[in-house]
């Protein structure tokens, strides 16, 4: 099965990776160098000689689109046709045959569990004070675990979920456990407090990036994203059994810690450099105590450094925008493309195209996007019709000025949910909502006047044909 070394090596034979054999500090100087070169388009960057440590550390994976399409094995294009036509497929009553080619394309969307693996060659020998985990930004609590992913199961259903939650290390067994209130770890851990448990927590580092990316994306409550990366990898994740917790996990992780989070312990979080551009200010979050460590031998220890937006942020958030707009446009047939620009950070704002055929039909793609799964982090929605490509700012400003009168267009929603990282909202996690609907107004929608034409040059054949001589 691929892992994380495959992916390696794939960079390797195409030189878009850097190997650097000078040492360089844990604290800093490795985020230093990998924010340089992320602002600069620079190859993923692998150490090798951390001060202090015996292992490598690689930052960068998804440092860019083509990057991260490379070491996923996949074009991220292909991902979405296969993802809209299998949509497409499910609800037309497939023929036998077109029946059988959907199930080809499920059949990997499901584990397989073995004995053992990679990851069991060594357990019990290491602390987290043996891993090179990295401090990235100078006003940082402390060292902080940034690309894990982290697999718990619904204490009621039994049904798994692995999300990427920063870890703060707070000593050589316990972490903090960033999981926001929204996402489905805290649910679980809501669930295990109402049991009276603890919850079972095995955090996987150094995993294949389609394990990753999946561990990132928005998947519904309840789908398994294990399962859902072993679509995205054509090829069935393998898992083990952990030993001290009730848990499967990748057979071949770099490194995996077990343990568990006590529903009635919290502590200080924080301050961390986040993807807003700031500090995200010291909260209380849930204690992650490691029972036991498991490792490959040589483990490769990897991190992603969250930052503004030039950072591993924006191919990521681009890839999931493409991806799941199929899920999307199956929700709200009306909607003709979306735009996630990455200085709203990619859960602040987002531009939409619609074909519109109704009045009030701007208003409700708008209410529909804040209702579907995590965009409703959104806050400020900004749609237009088909016309205008959501690509080009300038277009979608365009419309913005030229399609909306303020006191009729805009509709601002109170106290609903927001992104735990947003500073501005008027309360922690509750806060406003702006929807712009810039689509062409009808008269149900008030328009009283004629509403004019778009200026467009008429470039007939003549013309063009003229114009030939003069190209520039
Ligand atoms: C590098 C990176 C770090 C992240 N850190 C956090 C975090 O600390 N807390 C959090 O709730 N979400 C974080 N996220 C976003 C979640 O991974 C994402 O919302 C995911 O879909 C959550 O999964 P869930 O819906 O299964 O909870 C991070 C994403 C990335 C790319």
């Amino acid at each position: 099965m691929s892992d994380i070394r495959r992916s390696l090596s794939i960079l390797k034979k195409i030189n878009d990776i850097r190997e650097i054999d000078e040492e360089f500090q844990t604290d800093l100087e490795i985020s230093s160098l990998s924010n340089y070169y992320q602002k600069k388009n620079g190859p993923a960057l692998l150490f090798n000689k951390p001060s202090g440590y015996n292992n490598s550390v690689v930052t960068g994976l998804f440092g860019t689109y083509s990057r991260l399409e490379n070491v996923m094995e996949r074009k991220i294009s292909d991902i979405s046709q296969d993802f809209a036509g299998l949509f497409e497929m499910l609800y037309s009553k497939p023929s036998i045959i077109e029946g059988l080619k959907l199930f080809s394309k499920l059949k990997n969307f499901s584990v397989d569990e073995v004995g053992n693996g990679p990851v069991k060659e060594f357990n019990g020998d290491i602390t987290l004070d043996d891993i090179p985990i990295l401090r990235h930004w100078p006003k940082d609590a402390g060292r902080f675990i940034t690309a894990p992913v982290v697999i718990t199961k619904d204490p009621e259903t039994g049904a798994y979920n692995a999300g990427t939650y920063r870890m703060q290390v707070y000593d050589s067994e316990t972490t903090g456990m960033h999981w926001q209130t929204q996402k489905t770890g805290a649910m679980h851990l809501m669930k295990a407090k109402k049991l009276g448990k603890k919850l079972d927590v095995a955090v996987a580092i150094g995993v294949h990036p389609s394990i990753l990316f999946s561990s990132i994306s928005p998947l519904p409550e309840g789908i398994d994203e294990m399962s859902f990366a072993g679509y995205l990898m054509e090829n069935k994740v393998e898992v083990v059994r952990g030993e001290t917790v009730d848990l499967r996990y990748p057979s071949n992780a770099e490194i995996v810690l077990e343990g568990y989070v006590d529903p009635d312990e919290t502590r200080e979080e924080g301050p961390f450099g986040d993807h807003t551009g700031y500090y995200t200010p010291v909260d209380l979050y849930p204690v992650f105590h490691v029972k036991k460590i498991f490792h490959r031998r040589n483990f490769i220890y990897h991190s992603i450094l969250v930052g503004k937006y030039w950072n591993e942020d924006v191919p990521v958030g681009r890839a999931i925008e493409r991806i799941f707009l199929p899920i999307l446009k199956f929700q709200i047939p009306e909607i003709k493309d979306i735009f996630l620009p990455e200085e709203g950070l990619f859960n602040d704002v987002i531009f939409v195209s619609i074909k519109k055929r109704y009045p009030g039909q701007g208003r409700k793609v708008g209410m529909a996007i804040l209702s579907s799964g995590q965009m409703m982090f959104t806050k400020y929605v900004i749609i237009v019709d088909d016309d205008i490509d959501v690509t080009d700012r300038k277009e979608v400003l365009w419309a913005v000025s030229t399609r909306t009168d303020p006191s009729r267009d805009i509709e601002i929603i109170k106290m609903a949910p927001t992104d735990s990282l947003d500073h501005s909202s008027i309360y922690q996690d509750v806060g406003g909502k702006m929807i712009i609907d810039a689509t062409v107004k009808n008269t149900s929608e008030g328009i009283k006047r004629k509403w004019p034409e778009r200026i467009e040059m008429d470039e007939n054949e003549i013309i063009k044909e003229k114009m030939k001589k003069y190209v520039i």
